[in-house]
């Protein structure tokens, strides 16, 4: 028993120190499935047979670590994050009360509380949660139960139609939170971009005059820094003026973006976050912490959080504890059991401290920099369009490299290219421009 887990380990490992020549080896489902032998039996099986089948798991599976994969918002992979997500599952605990996770109720307080210094709050409040959607969501429930606390005993009946205001450009989890909390996707008010992607705050104020004229109650402004396809930031400072004038709350979705707040350089992009009333920020993508790790912070700091969500499960949160009971998050959280996130950045940061990371961050905007400049010598590169998704099939198929790509407003496909992981060189950019031209070369 003992042999077959200490094995897994050992290829779990395997599987990112070996030297992957491909990015990924493609088969069409059905032959995948049969090649798997998915099904599962009466009778267990003997190790040999259980070690091909891990070989097999690590065979097909993307290998998101490997330099070529640019498909999405997170990549590569830190050996110190690593380490904490094994020793995360090994310790196997959940995160609610300072009775069953000692070490990480403190760690995570220090990581929040880090977190937000660098958001500019000196107090706060804040949780880990199950990736970026989730703490959207989060922030747009506590923005809810701020303005009209009575939602939480009485429901939506209580409440006159809200509205919810964020960008054409944002990310996809404001409709699914306006969907989940009884707000109602019609509700969500696209606010117009500029040819960057940014918000335009003269046409927020005057979506938010619409809204109001059609007998709708605004409440919350979603602002993002770090659009999910063009990157773009939107002006926080102009919309904080907005959000003051209107008594709105204001919520800055930088899943994406939030990093550059590590960077001197960089940090102007996200100039006014600190008036906003919460933050959306996902370590798992440009800080490489790996899946998952994601947190909502918040300016608050009377319990805001808590209140909204608490519901005092007498089993877990007596209130007659031997130790101090506010270490008990866990009723902060819409979870009952919570995975533990912050070991991976802990250990990360401790590894190579916020110099580290600044690095990373610039580092992964001096790439892109480089990757402009080349596409822009090259002939051919605005012409993407409907050859993208010939390409991404020829791609897929040869195991190359993997890229992804989409349509956005006017535009037709093109393909999104996400250079974060430390691993990463101007070769593997040169080899991309190379391999599209090389893929798309008879289209
Ligand atoms: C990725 C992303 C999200 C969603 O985060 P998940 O962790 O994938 O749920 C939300 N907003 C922005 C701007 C993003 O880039
Ligand atoms: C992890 O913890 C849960 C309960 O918290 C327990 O049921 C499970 O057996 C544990 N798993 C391992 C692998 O330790």
């Amino acid at each position: 028993m003992v042999h077959t887990t200490q094995c897994c380990i050992l290829m779990g490992c395997l599987c990112l120190f070996y030297p992957w020549s491909q990015v990924c080896e493609w088969r069409e489902p059905e032959e995948l499935a049969a090649l798997l032998d998915l099904e599962l039996r009466e009778n267990g099986e003997p190790q040999h047979q259980l070690l091909q089948r891990i070989r097999d798991v690590a065979k097909y599976s993307v290998k998101t670590n490997h330099p070529r994969f640019f498909n999405q918002l997170f990549a590569g992979v830190d050996y110190h994050a690593l380490t904490g997500r094994f020793l995360t599952e090994a310790l196997n605990t959940s995160q609610y009360t300072y009775e069953v996770a000692p070490v990480f109720v403190l760690m995570e307080d220090e990581v929040l509380s880090k977190l937000r210094s660098l958001v500019g709050w000196a107090e706060g409040d804040g949780i880990f949660c199950p990736g970026g959607t989730m703490s959207n969501m989060y922030a747009m429930n506590v923005a809810r139960y701020r303005a009209f606390p009575e939602v939480k005993l009485k429901g939506m009946w209580s409440l006159p139609r809200l509205a919810v205001f964020t960008s054409q450009q944002s990310h996809y989890s404001v409709m699914k939170a306006a969907a989940f909390q009884g707000i109602g996707t019609e509700n969500v008010f696209k606010v117009k971009v500029d040819d960057r992607g940014c918000m335009i705050p003269e046409d927020l104020g005057e979506t938010i005059e619409l809204a109001k004229s059609q007998g709708a109650v605004p409440f919350f402004v979603h602002a993002t820094s770090g659009t999910t396809v063009q990157g773009a930031f939107d002006p926080l400072e102009p919309i904080a003026d907005i959000c003051d004038r209107q008594g709105l709350w204001m919520h800055v979705d930088a899943a994406w973006g939030g990093s550059v707040l590590f960077s001197k350089e960089h940090k102007h992009l996200m100039r006014g976050v600190e008036r906003a009333d919460s933050v959306t920020w996902n370590p798992h993508k440009m800080m490489l912490t790996g899946l998952q790790c994601s947190a909502i912070l918040l300016k608050d700091t009377t319990h805001l959080l808590k209140h909204c969500h608490s519901a005092d499960a007498k089993y877990l949160f007596q209130q007659d504890k031997f130790y101090d009971t506010s270490l008990d998050t866990g009723d902060k959280s819409i979870q009952c059991g919570r995975k533990v996130d912050c070991l991976k950045l802990w250990l990360m940061w401790k590894a190579v401290g916020s110099k580290g990371l600044e690095e990373r961050v610039d580092r992964a905007f001096t790439h892109t920099r480089y990757l402009v400049e080349e596409m822009k010598r090259r002939e051919g590169f605005e012409l993407i369009g409907k050859v993208a998704p010939v390409i991404k099939e020829r791609m897929m198929k040869q195991g190359t490299m993997m890229l992804g790509y989409q349509p956005q407003g006017g535009r037709v496909n093109f393909f999104r290219m996400i250079v974060i992981s430390p691993q990463l060189s101007h070769q593997d950019m040169t080899f991309c421009l190379n391999e599209i031209e090389r893929l798309g070369n008879d289209l």
